[in-house]
């Protein structure tokens, strides 16, 4: 298994997003967290600077909605052309329906659980989605502490995965590290999210290829 990354431009420079996008080439995506200052108590970036975003960005767009009423507002970040749009659990009405829009509109349909949420109500709904958030931290900020106790939900989640025998890409987002990275990993997690890790180190670059080859061991 070769570890996706997905540095978060939460934690980049806002007025000089593209060139912050270049300096992320080398990752696998671009996660771009989308907060509404109702589902969560901050506020970042909505659909026009997503769209700019898809325009520019060298890699593909990995949108994480943590907005009220994903089922009104998310299939327009797939029709803006985000490669992944995740929602949340706790905030769709009709996750199913949801997930399927987003995958006519071309998307990979992502469904996000917060570190409360248990993942065993949503384990039938797998065959629906193309990815499985786990939220190793509280949603909100960047920079915050990965919570260890996140860790037996990641090892539940894939053996969920395993036994469906479905290509669900399993992410981890939040306080992910090159101290927390492998920990993520052994429990099963293959997609990470990297904010404060990536563009707060020297070298975004070399921050990217230092996470992959910690979660690839
Ligand atoms: C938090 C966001 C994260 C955030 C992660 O609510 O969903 O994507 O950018 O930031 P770090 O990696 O700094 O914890
Ligand atoms: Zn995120």
């Amino acid at each position: 298994m070769t570890p996706r990354i997905c540095p978060s431009i939460l934690s980049a420079d806002f007025v000089n997003l593209e060139s912050e996008l270049r300096a992320i080439s080398g990752a696998d995506l671009v996660h771009v967290d989308v907060m509404d200052n109702h589902f969560v108590p901050n506020l970042t970036l909505g659909l026009p600077i997503v769209e700019r975003v898809v325009q520019v960005s060298p890699i593909p767009v990995d949108a994480h909605l943590m907005i009220a009423d994903p089922d009104r507002w998310a299939p327009a970040y797939a029709e803006a052309g985000a490669q992944s749009v995740t929602f949340h659990a706790e905030a769709a009405t009709a996750p199913v329906r949801l997930a399927r829009e987003l995958r006519r509109l071309g998307s990979r349909a992502g469904l996000a659980l917060r570190p409360a949420t248990s993942i065993e109500p949503f384990i039938d709904l797998l065959p629906e989605l193309d990815m499985l958030l786990i939220m190793t931290v509280e949603p909100g900020f960047g920079g915050q502490s990965f919570i260890e106790a996140t860790l037996p939900k990641i090892e539940r989640a894939r053996a969920a995965i395993d036994a469906a025998g479905l290509p669900i890409w399993l992410q981890v987002d939040g306080g992910i590290s090159a101290s927390t990275i492998e920990r993520a990993a052994a429990a099963g997690a293959d997609t990470f999210v990297a904010g404060s890790a990536v563009y707060g180190a020297e070298h975004a670059a070399s921050a990217v290829s230092e996470l992959r080859a910690l979660a690839s061991d």
